[in-house]
């Protein structure tokens, strides 16, 4: 199964990190591609949730969000953000950190568009990260919105989307024996990579 979309040709490191998350997939983790990520707050404080990698390609990992939640709103503020995958199964984490720009309008339509209906539903009736009176409240909107859209497409609402995260660095941890974890760290310098290893 086709959990995220591979664009280009993968070079090192991100080539890397996609072979992880495919191992991971092949021992049967669930959700291999769900990944943290943190961002910075409005009073400087890091801020972390999970996401799901949507895309990978030569530029960087892709998910989709609403703009306008807190994570959204954050980002576009202050876009360096950190990202980190475990695994429990193949003891190994990736940590990421890099800048976030907003995907293209035609990627977030045609992700939207590729969405299960009930999803394409909930991005439109859920306003990320505000409060609500009541969950019954939100189920009712929900529903009113799903009947008066029968038989009709759902548009994309404009606050709901991707961001790409270019990555300045991309660290590989595994697991060794005696807590003696090996740790290779990429650092990106201009167009080219740079690889060293560091202590656990
Ligand atoms: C495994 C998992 C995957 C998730 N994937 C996404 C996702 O791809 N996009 C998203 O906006 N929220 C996702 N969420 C929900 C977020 O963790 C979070 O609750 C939500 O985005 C609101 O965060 P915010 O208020 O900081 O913006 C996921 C949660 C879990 C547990």
């Amino acid at each position: 199964m086709e959990l995220y979309k591979v664009s280009d040709n993968l070079l090192e490191p991100i080539s890397k990190a996609h072979e992880w998350i495919q191992e991971a997939q092949q021992n049967e983790v669930a959700l291999p591609h769900a990944m943290n990520i943190s961002s910075i707050n409005f009073d400087g404080k890091p801020s972390s949730r999970m996401v799901l990698l949507k895309r990978i390609g030569h530029e960087g990992f892709v998910f989709f969000t609403d703009y306008d939640g807190n994570k959204g709103k954050q980002i576009i503020e202050s876009p360096f953000v950190a990202l980190n995958f475990w695994w429990a199964k193949t003891n190994k984490q990736i940590r990421i950190e890099g800048k976030c720009s907003k995907a293209t309008e035609e990627e977030n339509d045609e992700y939207f568009s590729s969405r299960p209906r009930g999803s394409q539903i909930s991005a439109s009736v859920s306003l990320q990260s505000k409060e609500i009176d009541t969950y019954e409240s939100l189920v009712e909107r929900s529903q009113e919105f799903e009947s008066n859209h029968t038989g009709k497409d759902i548009i994309r609402p404009q606050r709901w989307g991707g961001f790409i995260v270019e990555p300045e660095s991309i660290e590989f941890w595994v697991d060794q024996k005696n807590r003696l974890h090996t740790r290779e760290l990429y650092s990106k310098q201009g167009s080219e990579w740079k690889k060293v290893l560091l202590s656990p």
